[in-house]
């Protein structure tokens, strides 16, 4: 595995939409690997491929609930509820704001062994799921923030 290297605000491929990953091979499985363990070097709770500068469908993420998802072409199939809560991002360094997102989500994607899975999430982890299909689409938590006061 390998580290990263991170991209932030300003950097015009966060602004860019990601495309769909045809397969998960060794590649999309090596880019994975390396997007998480520049996620835990960065104390991050998830990451997007953009925030690596690659534009590809393909985010990991660890709530500490035990798990570490690592999914390609994630898709939220159904939502429900609503929940404002503070938020932040490894390439919005500094800042932070409050974000209404949906308190429960099931989310469909390819796993790392190129299995369909589809998984039930709230919270938390809910949240992380959403911020990072955000990245896919090139949009970034402070465009969504309610507060008009991001911390600084
Ligand atoms: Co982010």
């Amino acid at each position: 595995m390998a580290l990263r290297n991170l991209r932030y605000e300003g950097d015009e491929i966060l602004r860019k939409k990601s495309r769909e990953v045809p397969l998960v091979d060794d590649r999309i499985r090596m880019l994975m690997d390396d997007m998480v363990e520049t996620m835990y070097a960065n104390d991050g709770v998830g990451l997007a491929a953009p925030q690596v500068g690659i534009l590809k469908r393909v985010i990991v993420i660890d709530v500490e609930d035990g798990n570490i998802y690592k999914m390609a072409n994630p898709k939220i199939i159904s939502e429900s509820g609503e929940e404002a809560a503070e938020e932040g991002c490894l390439s919005v360094p500094e800042k932070r704001g409050l974000v209404v997102r949906p308190m429960k989500v099931v989310v469909e994607y390819t796993d790392e062994n190129n299995q369909a899975k589809k998984l039930e999430a709230e919270g938390l982890l809910a949240r992380a799921i959403c911020h990072e299909i955000d990245h896919l689409n090139g949009v970034l938590f402070i465009d969504r923030v309610i507060d008009d006061k991001i911390e600084e």
